[in-house]
């Protein structure tokens, strides 16, 4: 089919078994929230990490994408990149990565791009929700 000609099966996999749909709670002190928009369409992705504070691992992952097929694909794919992973060693996370796997096509590059700029943007919301709460203490 046409769709299949276009795009790669990782992406029509990610895209219609999407992974780790949904919401974690944004109050919650261990979760970090990104939500990102990308300029040039106007997609949305938000994503969600919970971090165990014990062990800086990621137990939980969660994201709501509104967009195309390859941002909802890129997001899928992130988040079983990042689940079970330390905290300290997912920062490094490169759209390129996400677009090879998936096989992106270069007009389809800032859909990935999305899910790089998300999951950066959990890890910093985490980060200073931890440093806010320290200094309360
Ligand atoms: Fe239409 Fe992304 S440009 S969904
Ligand atoms: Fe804009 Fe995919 S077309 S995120």
């Amino acid at each position: 089919s046409i769709i299949t000609r276009s795009y790669h099966a990782k992406v029509i996999d990610h895209y219609a078994n999407p992974r780790n749909v949904g919401s974690l709670n944004k109050n919650d002190i261990n979760v970090g929230t990104g939500l990102v928009g990308a300029p040039a369409c106007g997609d949305v992705m938000k994503l969600q990490i919970k971090v165990n504070e014990k062990t800086g691992i990621i137990e939980d992952v969660k994201f709501k994408t509104f967009g195309c097929g390859s941002a909802i694909a890129s997001s899928s794919y992130v988040t079983e990149m990042v689940r079970g992973k330390k905290l300290e060693d997912i920062g490094n996370i490169k759209n390129t990565d996400i677009a090879k796997e998936l096989s992106l096509p270069p007009i389809k590059l800032h859909c990935s791009m999305l899910a790089e700029d998300a999951i950066k943007a959990a890890i910093k919301d985490y980060k200073s929700k931890r440093q806010q709460a320290t200094q309360l203490k």
